[in-house]
């Protein structure tokens, strides 16, 4: 049996979790349910990122202690996720006692390795990102690239980690594995960084206390970086479980975000190389969702909770659990599954989900469901025909399913949704043409029905991984046992599964129109 291990970024339980949290963890959790639908060994991780001053400072401005803040915070993911149908197999939290184990036994490692030694270090610092920058990367001499937010000067006697010792491994790693860091244009940045010359790093803090201790020297703790990427061993039991470890590591999937590239593609694997241990097996890059120079509409500006002035919401205002409000669980999942590629920046508006809600569920797929159960329950007395095996639909089937197995294969969701939509569109034509509610009962009613049904049926098994509750809806109406994900694909997704002779349901409209 395949095993399939994919993470997402740890996040800052200094805020909330929003839609942009929520793109990379809905995209991880389709991937994953793919993967078990396909029969392999699931490993799901994701979690909270819980030290360092960024945390230290939100819980200080709320009045509560750092571990009263980061409980509170990090229960917000939880639920956020609860919320989305995320099935993570774990999830980390990094003020967990595993997690502070593993931190101090892996880099302990590195320090015995002699790869973590001491120094000064003095520099210009973003507390939002928690990392140094070299003059020449700032905005305007003095602010962060990414936040916009004034930098300080630290100094501070720690640790540093040797990775300009690791330049040529780091290079001979990238041509070895050609495939380790995607899309390529990532893969590229990465090495360009490399090749640009590496330098050493601090990795410990002496200026605040809300970190992992430094086994060797307790008045330091762990730079919140260097502790935060250890939670991908954590899980597996490096340390503490010989056998776990060796099961899930290396063969990892990191899905992150570009912002943090440098980290998961240059120090993460320099990390591992010092501690004596393989580098991850892949990193997956994907770009950001944006709300771009449109004025939003009235609904997402009260989905963000605030718009003082009329000024501009921020992605970072927008909750999950509003949109889910307005538009169910599955639409929201659909819609960041579908419009933003992974890999590439998408626009993110509330008239963006709206449009693509009217088009592909309402009239495409609820379209689909409604006249398949209203013409069966007209013509068909309720029960499905059995579909014929030289459907025309057949192929356009078969299309959808190899499509969609490539398509997830290689982290392309939005191309597997496609794959899936050209089937039902292709079933919707071939219903307008035969065009069964104006026959009578009999044989060639039956046959276009029965082939829908089949259709349908294979719909189900395709969306569950993006929209799981809708697939178990289809199925249920169809009088199918069980749910989509009790099956084998890409076994049980070829034509003439559908037996025939069950009962169909004619239920309530799925997707509901709904006004821009
Ligand atoms: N804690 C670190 C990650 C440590 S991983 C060892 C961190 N946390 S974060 O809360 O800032 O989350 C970053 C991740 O959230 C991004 O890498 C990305 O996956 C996701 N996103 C945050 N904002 C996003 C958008 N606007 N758009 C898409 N994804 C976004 O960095």
């Amino acid at each position: 049996m395949a095993r399939f291990f994919i993470t997402t970024p740890i996040y800052y339980v200094n805020d909330a979790p929003h839609v942009g949290h929520a793109y990379a963890t809905v995209n991880a959790d389709a991937i994953a349910r793919w993967h078990r639908l396909i029969g392999d060994d699931v490993l799901f991780l994701t979690g909270t990122d819980e030290h360092g001053l960024k945390v230290a400072q939100a819980a200080s401005e709320a009045g509560v202690s750092p571990k009263e803040w980061t409980d509170r915070t990090a229960r917000r993911f939880i639920d956020a996720w609860a919320g989305l149908n995320i099935l993570n197999d774990d999830f980390i939290r990094t003020t967990e006692d595993r997690h502070h184990e593993t931190v101090r036994k892996f880099l302990s490692q590195i320090y015995d390795n002699g790869f973590i030694v001491p120094g000064v270090f003095s520099g210009l610092y973003c507390v939002s990102c928690e990392a140094y920058y070299n003059e020449s990367e700032l905005e305007e001499g003095e602010r962060c690239p990414i936040h916009r937010r004034r930098v300080i000067e630290m100094e501070e006697e720690n640790y540093f980690f040797r990775l300009s010792s690791f330049e040529e491994r780091l290079i001979e790693w990238y041509a070895s594995f050609p495939d380790a860091v995607l899309p390529e244009a990532k893969r590229n940045e990465a090495l360009s960084f490399i090749r640009g010359g590496l330098q050493d790093i601090s990795i410990t803090r002496t200026s605040l206390s809300w970190g992992v201790p430094v086994p060797w020297d307790e008045k330091h703790v762990f730079y919140v970086w260097y502790d935060a990427l250890v939670n991908y061993l954590t899980a597996v039991g490096y340390g503490r479980d010989d056998e776990m470890f060796t099961l899930w590591w290396p063969h990892v999937h990191h899905l992150i975000g570009k912002e943090i590239l440098r980290f998961h593609c240059v120090w993460w694997p320099a990390m591992c190389m010092a501690a004596g241990i393989e580098p991850p097996g892949s990193v997956f890059v994907h770009g950001w969702l944006l709300v771009g120079g449109e004025k939003l509409s009235k609904t997402l500006v009260k989905a963000g909770g605030s718009d003082e002035g009329g000024a501009q919401v921020k992605l970072t205002q927008v909750a999950p659990d509003l949109l889910i409000g307005d538009f169910g669980v599955d639409a929201v999942r659909y819609h960041l599954l579908r419009d933003t590629p992974l890999g590439s920046d998408g626009e993110f508006s509330y008239e963006g989900i709206v449009k693509r809600y009217n088009s592909d569920l309402a009239n495409n797929l609820g379209n689909l469901v409604s006249r398949v159960s209203t013409v069966v329950a007209s013509k068909c007395g309720g029960i499905g025909p059995a579909p014929s095996s030289n459907s025309p639909l057949r192929s356009a089937a078969d299309t959808a399913v190899d499509q969609a197995v490539l398509a997830w294969q290689r982290f392309a969701p939005h191309a597997a949704l496609e794959a899936v939509w050209g089937l039902i569109g292709a079933t919707n034509a071939e219903l307008e043409e035969c065009e069964p509610w104006k026959l009578d009962p009999g044989p060639e009613v039956d046959d276009v029905l029965g082939n829908s049904i089949e259709a349908l049926r294979i719909i189900a098994l395709l969306i569950y991984p993006a929209m799981p509750a809708s697939a178990d809806e289809i199925w249920r109406r169809l009088g199918l046992d069980a749910s989509p994900r009790e099956s084998l694909l890409p076994r049980d997704a070829s034509w003439g599964g559908y037996p025939g002779g069950l009962v169909v349901e004619k239920g309530a409209p799925m997707f509901p129109r709904r006004k821009a």
